[in-house]
């Protein structure tokens, strides 16, 4: 099928939701799409995140084969050996005491459970969220997303009160938290608001004023996770550890799978029958999680993010002199934003013409969510083409 025919279909069969680039991958390999007629990509994208481990990676197509000829589902009325197994690797990635863990589908779902919880275990209906955020698009979620463009015409919200506050203020923090609070939501650096990190004065107060005042810390690392940002946990750049936090995309490298990992004192709140899913943590995705955690051990992953993100980086400030049209690199690892205005938009044609992809959010910042795998090379081609674009 070519891409004319399949422009067709999709205007014809599918809601038209997403604003799509009029562009179709047959296959991927490594941090490489391939289009329709062949034409190679560099991916910067990965999925907004999600395929750390590139595409193609050997040992998940093993996986994934291996599993689906075993087993895909099973229902969650039976003890699941692969659940076990990968809730098993999770608790060994995480910090003390986050160790048990709820599976699910996505990110959202990961984020309903987690205020579900918390409104559960601590009695209390008030959730204070953060401005410019992104948690989800389920009735809750979008509730406890920050951005009006994405709530618009969905009102009324969830009757629950979500108290909203500029992300990284203390002060607001401080006067936000209450004893009616269930609990604090946020990411440790906003995604889709533009790659800006909360800072460690913002997550320290956090974690006091919910110890002070019997909340719970909710921390989304839906994005930011599996050593997207150079720690397996964007919370650990803060030296805080939350008392709930959210997982998705590059958990599954590209198999849908969301988990919320929480104390085994906290997850007790939840009786049997009291929250559940049907596809949740089935054996298929389940084998994947924990293939893709043993993948990025055994690859150092974790370390190379922090390594050549930092070096990357670096590099960015550097060439961000020319031209003026950077007005700020942000990020940590290889969760890369680049603060370009009005200049945003024209630099992802470039280096679309280029065979580079990259993405715009928060209206006016590149991101780049490259493979964890990417290499020193595609690095280099990326910066050439800035570099040209830049006029430096
Ligand atoms: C921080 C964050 N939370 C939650 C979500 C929602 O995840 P999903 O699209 O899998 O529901 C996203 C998606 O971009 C996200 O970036």
């Amino acid at each position: 099928m070519n891409i004319d025919k399949v422009r067709e279909l999709d205007h014809r069969f599918l809601f038209q939701n997403y604003g799509r680039q009029d562009i179709c991958f047959d296959h991927g390999e490594r941090e490489f799409l391939y289009d329709l007629s062949g034409r190679r990509f560099l991916d910067l994208v990965a999925g907004i995140a999600v395929n750390s481990l590139g595409y193609s990676h050997p040992a998940i197509v093993r996986a994934v084969c291996e599993q689906a000829g075993r087993l895909m589902h099973v229902s969650n009325l039976y003890l699941i050996k692969e659940q076990a197994e990968a809730a098993e690797a999770l608790a060994s990635i995480a910090p003390p005491p986050l160790e048990a863990s709820m599976f699910c589908n996505s990110g959202a779902e990961a984020n309903e459970a987690a205020l579900k919880l918390a409104v559960k275990a601590t009695g209390r209906g008030r959730v204070v969220s953060t401005r410019n955020s992104f948690h989800g698009r389920t009735s809750m979620t979008l509730s406890a997303t920050g951005q009006p463009k994405y709530q618009s015409g969905f009102e009324p919200l969830l009757p629950r009160a979500f108290d909203f506050i500029d992300y990284g203020s203390v002060e607001q923090l401080k006067a936000a938290v209450t004893r009616d609070t269930a609990a604090i939501i946020c990411e440790p650096i906003q995604g889709e608001g533009g790659i800006i990190a909360a800072g460690e004065e913002f997550f320290r107060t956090a974690r006091d004023l919910c110890d002070e005042r019997g909340a719970l810390f909710i921390v989304d690392e839906v994005q930011t996770g599996m050593g997207r940002t150079g720690r397996w946990f964007g919370f650990q750049h803060y030296n805080v550890v939350p008392d709930i936090v959210t997982l998705a995309k590059a958990l599954g490298n590209g198999f849908p799978i969301g988990a919320c990992l929480t104390s085994r004192d906290i997850a007790a709140t939840f009786k049997p029958g009291m929250h559940g899913t049907t596809f949740g943590g089935n054996p298929l995705a389940c084998t994947v999680a924990r293939t893709v955690i043993e993948t990025m051990r055994r690859e150092k992953l974790v370390e190379r993010s922090a390594e050549l993100g930092d070096r990357w980086a670096q590099e960015l400030r550097s060439l961000s002199m020319h031209g003026g049209k950077i007005t700020d690199v942000r990020g940590k690892g290889l969760m890369i934003g680049l603060e370009m205005g009005e200049e945003a938009k024209r630099f992802q044609e470039a280096a679309l013409k280029a065979s580079i992809l990259v993405n715009v959010c928060g209206g006016h910042v590149i991101r780049m969510v490259p493979p964890l795998i990417v290499s020193e090379a595609s690095v280099k081609e990326l910066n050439d083409v800035l570099r040209s674009f830049l006029g430096a």
